[in-house]
């Protein structure tokens, strides 16, 4: 017998995807940005938003047009009782909107925990990846997963296949911190893959993929000074960082401040940096804000740790 009085709350994180060499197959996840959706049965079928907070009332409440919406429909479809199922999602965006931040991921990745634990917990972590693509692709037109996993597990992920999804958890060193630079201008993932060139030189590909694997060696063996080495992206960062003002300029800075790497988050215009201290971290973040300040660019600064706990639900409670 569904429990009508139950009301569940989930978080899910803000991520980087690409982490500079690893275009769509490379992710982590961030501490303090992200989204809470609270979800509760209802003896309505289908799927409803009833209210999103935080968005500055810019995304869609229609359920075909929400990424956390379709996230949990296609959870639904998979249970098999979508015709008697009813499911009410309350979103509350803690993070900017196209910032490439992973916003839309963070909501597909809320939603399905919350919606999970609702119904008693029919699917485990790794099954619920499928139902947060599905948001994904509604929100940037592909199906890639890097943003999704890093919400959904923490830490730094690499996506090996797409669809279906193959992700695997990678080890995250305990003393990366990353520093982000969210320049005051919005970036649609949809336009920042198309501009992407479609084929790449032999040459730039052997450099990328020796750099994923280098990275993914770093991370395992704690080697900072290698993942320092591994963090270049030869292919999308020279089209993409064409669209972030003074990014060049505030790259410089992060290095001279002692930056491991920097380059850009996910689809832009967010600029990560990684380090291994806080006040190394808050330099960075300093140095960079300097660079935006003498554009006359408003932006935010956030500092934090890799989450390594990815999505959880928060809080259970009867209403
Ligand atoms: N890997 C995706 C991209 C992430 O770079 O387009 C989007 O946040």
């Amino acid at each position: 017998m569904p429990d009508f009085t139950k009301e569940v709350k989930a978080f899910a994180p803000a991520t980087v995807a690409n982490v500079g060499c690893g275009f769509d197959v490379l992710g982590f996840a961030i501490h303090g940005l992200g989204d809470t959706v609270t979800a509760v049965l209802s003896d309505k079928p289908g799927v409803r938003i009833t209210r999103i907070t935080g968005d500055g009332g810019r995304l869609p409440v229609e359920t075909e047009k929400n990424t956390a919406g379709l996230a949990v429909q296609a959870l639904l479809n998979k249970t098999g009782k979508m015709d008697e199922t009813g499911i009410e999602l309350s979103i509350e965006k803690k993070m900017p909107l196209g910032s490439g931040l992973g916003s839309s991921a963070a909501s597909s990745v809320a939603a399905v925990v919350a919606v999970n634990a609702l119904l008693g917990e029919p699917f485990s972590k790794n099954e619920l990846l499928p139902f947060a693509v599905e948001g994904e692709l509604a929100a940037s037109g592909t199906a890639h997963a890097d943003n999704v996993a890093a919400a959904l597990f923490g830490g730094f992920i690499l996506v090996k296949n797409h669809q279906p999804p193959d992700v695997i958890s990678l080890h995250t060193p305990d003393k990366l911190h990353c520093t982000l630079i969210h320049p005051g201008i919005e970036i649609q993932t949809k336009n920042s893959r198309m501009i992407l060139k479609k084929q790449v030189s032999l040459e730039k590909a052997v450099t990328q993929w020796g750099n994923v694997g280098a990275l993914i060696a770093g991370l395992y063996t704690e080697d900072y000074d290698l993942i320092g080495r591994s963090l270049h992206d030869e292919i999308i960062e020279p089209v993409r960082s064409l669209l972030i003002p003074g990014f060049d300029r505030m790259k410089a800075a992060a290095m001279d401040a002692g930056a491991l790497g920097c380059s850009i988050s996910g689809s832009g215009p967010s600029v990560f940096a990684l380090s291994t201290s806080k006040s190394e971290a808050e330099t960075i973040g300093r140095k960079m804000g300097d660079v935006l300040d003498e554009i006359g660019l408003e932006f935010d600064i956030h500092i934090s740790k890799i989450n390594t706990q990815g999505a959880a639900v928060e809080v259970i409670r009867n209403v």
